[in-house]
């Protein structure tokens, strides 16, 4: 089984012994940090329900980060909210819609979760390498997101 294989079977295990959503992101995010070299900084962002074009930071792994509630539209996590698409940015420091976290951020991934079509939520990596996240980082994460997006089944109603 390959690497990747490997960690969505841990994660799949994961998310079937997590109490709560809240838990299972936790779970998550602990999961792919320790076991991705240079994934330095794993969290999500989960739209608020009650202010529908903004993202309020969820779960995370890394240093703190002052960008807790996050306006559709501004940086990268904004785009990924608007386009509700992947973004990978090979380096963050050319891309003029960036919220720094850190001057330690070189790259960054951020990949949508999606219910029914509607974007509820996204995981954002950040990598204190230059262009970190290639085409096998992108379809691990989105194979991530794709296992977690049953969990926001509610905040898509049919
Ligand atoms: N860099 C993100 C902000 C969130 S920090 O990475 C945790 C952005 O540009 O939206």
């Amino acid at each position: 089984m390959d690497e990747s294989a490997a960690l969505l079977a841990e994660i799949e295990r994961a998310l079937a012994a997590a109490p709560t959503r809240e838990a299972a992101l936790a779970a998550v995010c602990r999961l792919v940090a320790t076991r991705r070299p240079g994934y330095d900084w794993v969290g999500f962002y989960c739209v608020d329900p009650e202010r529908p074009r903004e993202l309020v930071l969820g779960p995370f792994v890394g240093e703190p980060t002052e960008h807790t509630r996050i306006p559709f539209g501004r940086g990268i996590c904004g785009q990924v909210a608007e386009r509700a698409e992947t973004m990978v940015v090979e380096d963050v420091t050319a891309e003029a819609n960036h919220l720094a976290c850190s001057l330690a951020v070189r790259s960054e991934i951020v990949v949508p979760i999606l219910v029914r079509g509607r974007f509820v939520a996204q995981l954002d990596i950040d990598s204190h390498q230059p262009a970190r996240f290639g085409p096998a980082d992108r379809a691990l994460c989105e194979a991530i997101c794709a296992r977690l997006a049953p969990l926001f089944a509610g905040e898509a109603p049919q």
